[in-house]
């Protein structure tokens, strides 16, 4: 699928970063001096939506050694396959993945993660804050994933890629019908409201996928700026 990323029938996986250590209790497996690490698709909206887009996956995957943005980070379960390909071991690909929470409890954890992962920065604040974000981006995201579990989601999401997103970068958000408004109506319509929003800026939209089976109730918007 890309360097640093591979799958196995239904499986993703990502080749570890730290050798002998899983996150969230997944499972790891040899393979001569590599180390793999499974990517729970049920898990995250990143690997569900690597197995479900149309296009090639790797376009939707960061590089190895680019700057990313993951706003929603919780206690870093997918951060951490984003990190394994994005920096690799001791970061020796020279990546940066900048990681937003608001939960202290959440970023306790995220910090431990960090402490084995050179290239994860953890950021306890607010994902909907630019000013909160700026100081920790060391240049702008080529990037970037959003998983919120709050309301006006895509608001949030223009608002944070036209401070963040690099021309020619790829921006994913993920977003679960129930966090939104109740007054924005059924799911549908509040998928199409966002999806509205994203039509408006300066984003395009290259693919809404549908995670339904893997994550209910999610819609991936995969978007770049021209
Ligand atoms: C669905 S979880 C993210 C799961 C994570 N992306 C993963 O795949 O492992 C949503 C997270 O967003 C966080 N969150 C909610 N509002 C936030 C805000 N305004 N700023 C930063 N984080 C926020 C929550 O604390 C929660 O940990």
């Amino acid at each position: 699928m890309g360097w640093g990323v591979k799958r196995e029938g239904r499986g993703l996986w990502t080749r570890n970063a730290v050798k002998g250590v899983s996150v969230r209790g997944e499972r790891r497996k040899r393979d001569g001096r590599i180390e793999w690490r499974r990517w729970d698709p049920s898990k995250s909206k990143v690997a569900a939506a690597l197995l479900r887009t149309k296009r090639e996956p790797s376009e939707i995957l960061p590089v190895p050694g680019s700057t990313c943005l993951y706003l929603g980070a919780s206690s870093g379960g997918t951060v951490s396959h984003i990190h394994d390909v994005v920096c690799g071991a001791d970061n020796h690909h020279g990546g940066q993945v900048v990681a937003v929470e608001i939960s202290p409890r959440m970023t306790r954890d995220l910090v431990s993660l960090s402490q084995k992962r050179k290239g994860l920065v953890p950021v306890l604040g607010d994902a909907r804050s630019p000013p909160e974000v700026a100081p920790f981006m060391r240049s702008k995201a080529q990037w970037m994933h959003q998983d919120l579990s709050i309301a006006d989601q895509a608001v949030t999401f223009v608002r944070m890629t036209s401070a963040f997103l690099d021309k020619g970068g790829i921006a994913i958000l993920s977003l679960k019908a129930a966090s939104e408004r109740y007054s924005d109506g059924d799911d549908n319509s509040r998928f199409a409201k966002a999806e509205r929003i994203l039509n408006d800026s300066r984003l395009v939209l290259m693919e809404r996928i549908d995670l339904s089976g893997l994550e209910e109730q999610h819609v991936a918007f995969c978007c770049t700026l021209p």
